[in-house]
């Protein structure tokens, strides 16, 4: 038996263990299922779920006579015959899950005369397919198929309803019967957020981005955009919120870019900063205040903080040694040194002072053979001077105390990382260093010195919200009568600052410091499996994501569905369109669209009488339960389940609509009127509500919607979780307009190509900093390391502007040509033999332009103006 499978794939173990019970050899075969197909094969089964097992539902056994499913049917199975042309199988020459899944489902019909007749006669390809005919075995194993009817209603086997209790029920009709002024109203947002006694002070932190690059999906998922979806959720259920952010300005990395692009430290750091801002606002991400590590009220913290616990006895100095450049008169970081790898099995002669490429062993830059300086090439010597250390053992049983009662708040892998260093026990860290970019440290004898990034950049969150409001103290130092809770958003590498150093330097104060309640961390995004990466042009930026046309909020929902919670998770282009057209738009929009748009040609854009009864009452009983989940889900910050929460309510939604069929019903009895009416109208408050729940997600989206219902913002209550009539009769909707529209699969595979990797810069510059021999020394890394800090966006702007035009549109003609040559003789019907090598062709010339286009960052320098 062979299997044929996708990494990670659960199910198939079921496999392996039926072929070992029946003693028989398998082998396993990895297949990617990559690009196209997967997409092709994920819609097929989307397709199964939501359009031919519904409508089969209807019909197998008592044969509805609608005319609507029948020609819905009908359709089906010309698609399906249509696909079945040139071709075996529904999406390749292989046998695949699709092929399965869809034709499993025929079965009952397949052993119905009637039906066969109505629409498999004319459907030659859907019949003699191997797979249409292997279902005839299946007569030998199961019973006759019996429908399941319930109100007259034909449910397909996997839309049974769900059962709800007495109580759910109950509890539905109550919050629904409840007056209009139960609807719980949004504060008004103040102009500045400050804290109040004895209500919900929520205090928003995401890590502070390391401003030398720009942020890929992975640095914003990670930290900004998960900070970003609890903001607003937190708002939403009127608690005091604010939220901070900033780039983090300082250090080693920053001064490695200044060389490099000749240019100051603080002109990279207005760039970049610029940068950064302009990203995080196209993504709607909804800081009180982004501000940046690199300001008067930054050095005047962090020297207090220093000096403070100098006088608390939590500060020492000890002489270290560095490698020292007399020619360059400076202190050479680690990536600013080469030698001979000091491994003695290695014999590599250009090892980096942090690593070794040739035996890749961690290096100590000291201990290099033969040092020289990678700037101007001489040999650098070896100074010993006098540091800082923080004394984090004596500081340790503090650490201890206050992390038993603030971990289980934590998201796990941040206690694991956060636990696992304390069970290492700590070690004195050196927080300063001989440069000159960065916060000087406020001591006679060290005035030549600055303040390691690590020490300094969280100390950024209590500036960056001085320079919000001179109140800051009370988020930061509150009153007792004013508690406040610390939620800090980051990828995993972040924790040890968050969940260690910082809380131990703010415990050593001993000022009453706010301290974190949650450290929510993330594990890492890939690339379509792979690494992002900036110099190898692989992966989606920031500024990239902007230039594919996709909205905004669909880049926000794809990244929230696959955030990688509980472990690493991927970036997949198919999938994203699978999850855009499949989810967004068939089951979401799809749902409050048919809703709208009735109500709009029926009922005059007028939300209808509604008179419920049990069937109503249970959707609304389902939605509560989902309701709550939401709530929970997010209260925890597990953002991905939270959106799969809304998706479960519009999917209840469009079950309710299929099942009562309101079209049917308004050309009936008077009786049936109403009913129709009463449906429409628990629609139309069914999507009221999503609107307010899609707010965290997809901010825009949620506006939009309600622009087309004309509805006002209501609160959520979490401590009172009830789906209360946010619309009733009368009420006036607006204009209805789809919310989506289709990804195409050829735009994406564009998308997929372009983004697959450039002929970039590869030179590999990390941004590690000088790392003295003493101490373990680490920087807080506020990104995931897979970035190089050596990217190229000024030389890609360059390109754009510099870039020949003609040369651009000959070879976009080239690609159009190319194009149609491709498809015409796909069309008439060749082997693949006959097209490959024109497709080929085509993809060359593709990957031609993408090359010469690069980044196209193409706002800024050509004066377009930005709000
Ligand atoms: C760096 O910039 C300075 C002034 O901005 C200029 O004089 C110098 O030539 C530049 N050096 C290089 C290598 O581009
Ligand atoms: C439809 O609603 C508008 C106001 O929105 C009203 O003027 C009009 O009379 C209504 N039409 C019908 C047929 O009820
Ligand atoms: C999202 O951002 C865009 C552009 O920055 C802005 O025009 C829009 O109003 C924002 N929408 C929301 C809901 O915040
Ligand atoms: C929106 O709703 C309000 C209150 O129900 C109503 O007064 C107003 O006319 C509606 N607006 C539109 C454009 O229908
Ligand atoms: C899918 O992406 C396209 C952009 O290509 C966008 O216009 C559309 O709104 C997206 N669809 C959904 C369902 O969000």
């Amino acid at each position: 038996m062979l299997i044929f499978t996708n990494e990670n794939n659960p199910a198939v173990l079921k496999l392996l263990i039926s072929a070992n019970f029946a003693q028989k050899p398998v082998k396993i075969i990895q297949n990617d299922f990559s690009g196209e197909v997967e997409t092709a094969v994920n819609e097929w089964l989307e397709w199964e779920f939501t359009v031919l097992a519904p409508n089969l539902a209807h019909v197998i056994g008592a044969g509805s006579k609608n005319e609507k499913v029948k020609s819905s049917l009908t359709g089906a199975f010309k698609k399906l015959n249509e696909a079945l042309r040139s071709r075996p199988y529904l999406t390749q020459d292989k046998l695949n899950a699709s092929d399965i899944v869809v034709w499993s489902i025929l079965y009952p019909l397949s052993q119905d005369d009637a039906l066969s007749k109505e629409y498999l006669a004319e459907n030659s390809n859907v019949v003699t397919t191997k797979a249409y005919q292997a279902l005839s075995y299946g007569a030998m194993y199961l019973a006759p198929i019996t429908p399941i009817v319930e109100n007259g209603i034909r449910q397909s086997p996997q839309h049974q309803p769900e059962v709800v209790t007495n109580e759910e029920l109950e509890a539905a009709k109550k919050a629904w019967l409840l007056e209009p002024d139960q609807i719980p109203k949004l504060k008004n947002q103040q102009k500045v957020v400050l804290p109040k006694p004895n209500e919900k002070n929520i205090l928003i932190t995401s890590a502070l981005p390391y401003v030398n690059n720009v942020p890929h999906l992975g640095n914003i998922i990670g930290c900004v955009l998960s900070a970003d979806v609890f903001a607003r959720f937190a708002r939403i259920c009127n608690y005091n919120t604010l939220f901070i952010g900033g780039t983090d300005e300082y250090g080693t990395a920053t001064e490695t870019k200044a060389l490099e692009e000749n240019m100051s430290c603080q002109a990279i750091c207005d760039k970049y900063y610029a940068i950064h801002k302009d990203i995080y606002e196209w993504f709607n991400i909804s800081f009180d205040h982004f501000g940046r590590s690199s300001t008067p009220q930054q050095t005047e913290l962090c020297q207090d903080l220093f000096l403070q616990l100098n006088d608390n006895g939590f500060m020492f100095t000890e002489p270290v040694e560095q490698l020292y450049c007399e020619n360059c008169q400076r202190y050479l970081a680690d990536r600013f040194v080469e030698g001979g790898c000091p491994h003695p099995e290695c014999i590599y002669p250009d090892a980096r002072g942090d690593q070794c490429d040739g035996c890749g062993k961690l290096v100590n830059a000291i201990e290099l053979k033969n040092p020289r300086c990678k700037i101007c090439r001489n040999t650098p010597k070896l100074k010993i001077s006098s540091q800082f250390f923080i004394d984090l053992p004596k500081l340790e049983p503090l650490l201890l105390h206050w992390m038993k009662k603030s971990a289980p708040g934590w998201s796990n892998n941040a206690q694991v990382i956060g636990k696992s260093w304390l069970r290492e026990g700590l070690k004195p860290r050196c927080i300063t260093r001989d440069l000159k970019w960065g916060v000087t440290v406020p001591l006679k004898d060290f005035k030549d010195k600055v303040f390691y990034v690590w020490f300094d950049a969280p100390i950024g969150y209590m500036s960056i919200s001085k320079a919000y409001t001179q109140e800051w103290e009370k988020w930061w130092r509150p009153a007792p009568e004013c508690s406040i809770t610390l939620y800090q958003f980051m990828a995993k590498d972040n924790v040890p600052f968050h969940a260690v150093m910082f809380p131990a330097c703010l415990l050593g104060t001993n000022r009453g410091y706010t301290t974190v309640s949650h450290i929510m961390a993330t594990e890492y995004l890939n690339y379509e499996d792979g690494k992002f990466s900036k110099s190898r042009g692989v992966g989606v930026f920031g500024n990239d994501a902007r230039e594919t046309g996709i909205p905004s909020d669909v880049w926000r929902f794809y990244l929230l569905y696959v955030r990688p919670e509980s472990q690493d998770s991927s970036f997949s282009w198919s999938d994203l369109a699978t999850k855009n057209n499949s989810e967004l738009l068939n089951n979401l929009g799809n749902f409050i669209n048919r809703a709208l748009v009735f109500a709009k040609n029926n009922f005059n854009k007028t939300v209808p009488e509604m008179k419920l009864n049990k069937d109503d009452f249970t959707l609304l009983a389902l939605c509560t339960r989902e309701l709550k989940g939401y709530v929970s889900s997010l209260e925890k910050s597990k953002l991905r389940d939270g959106i799969r929460h809304i998706l479960s309510i519009s999917r209840h939604g469009n079950q309710y609509m299929q099942a009562n069929q309101p079209w049917v019903l308004l050309k009936g009895s008077p009786e049936e009127k109403i009913r129709a009416g009463t449906v429409i109208g628990v629609c139309c408050n069914i999507a009221c509500l999503l609107a307010t729940l899609l707010h965290p997600y997809m901010p825009e989206t949620s506006e939009t919607l309600k622009k087309q219902l004309n509805s006002t913002n209501t609160a959520l209550t979490p401590e009172n979780i009830r789906i209360i009539q946010l619309l009733p009769a009368g009420h006036k909707l607006g204009e209805p307009a789809a919310l989506f529209a289709k990804l195409e699969l050829s735009r994406v595979e564009e998308l997929k190509k372009m983004f697959a990797g450039r002929n970039g810069d590869t030179t590999n510059a990390c941004d590690k900093p000088v790392q003295p021999k003493k101490a373990t020394a680490t920087k807080v890394n506020n990104q995931k390391n897979t970035v190089n800090a050596n990217n190229t966006v000024e030389n890609n702007e360059n390109n754009v502007c510099n870039k020949n035009p003609g040369e651009i549109a000959k070879l976009e003609e080239a690609i159009s040509k190319q194009g149609t040559v491709v498809r015409e003789l796909k069309a008439s019907g060749v082997g693949k033999t006959e097209w490959q090598p024109e497709l080929s062709r085509l993809l060359e010339l593709k990957t031609k332009l993408a090359n010469l286009l690069g980044t196209p960052i193409v706002d800024g320098k050509k004066g377009k103006k930005k709000k």
